[in-house]
């Protein structure tokens, strides 16, 4: 699918409907906003997704959000995303970027592996202790966070 990717404009109001569909913590999306990059992905003149990429230690950078819109998804637009936050994130000198999903989120998992993620880590109970509603995906409770990285 024919897209381009740009940034969120200083005077742009934020794809909130987006964001909160990768993060239904509005608190958590309103903190990490202001520190990063937010970067849509356009097609023609509509918002199709969004990817926040955030400087976390030293060298180091996350992606915390990423999403696209029901009718888009499926076309290779997260994966252009992904590879576009790559580069942008080596242009900052960055040399391992993060990224983490849920428990429940398979179809996630496959996408970052299948750009390069390793998975590194579990931390058990992240959405337990930082989100105040239970989350449900796939049938079964978003517990844990899987976390992934890559050297780049
Ligand atoms: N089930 C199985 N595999 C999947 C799925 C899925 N639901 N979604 C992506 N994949 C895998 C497939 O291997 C796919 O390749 P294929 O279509 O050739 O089989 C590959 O990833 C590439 O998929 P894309 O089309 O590039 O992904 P898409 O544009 O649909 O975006 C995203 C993926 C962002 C996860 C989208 O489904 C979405 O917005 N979901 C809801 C929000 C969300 O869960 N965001 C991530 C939360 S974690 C975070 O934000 C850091």
């Amino acid at each position: 699918m024919e897209i381009t990717i740009r940034e969120l404009q200083t005077d742009e109001q934020a794809p909130y409907a987006l964001l909160l569909l990768a993060d239904p913590s509005l608190k958590l999306v309103n903190e990490y906003l202001p520190r990063g990059i937010c970067f849509l992905a356009m097609y023609q003149k509509e918002i199709a997704g969004v990817l926040v990429l955030v400087p976390t230690r030293p060298e180091t950078r996350e992606i915390v959000n990423i999403a696209v819109k029901e009718e888009f998804q499926r076309k290779g637009i997260g994966k252009q995303l992904i590879h576009f936050a790559i580069h942008k994130a080596r242009e900052m000198h960055t040399k391992t970027l993060e990224i983490g999903t849920g428990n429940p989120g398979v179809g996630q998992l496959l996408l970052y592996q299948k750009c390069g993620f390793r998975i590194t880590g579990v931390d058990q109970d992240f959405f337990v202790r930082h989100y105040k509603e239970e989350i449900y995906e796939n049938g079964i409770q978003c517990r844990d966070m899987i976390r992934l990285s890559m050297d780049i």
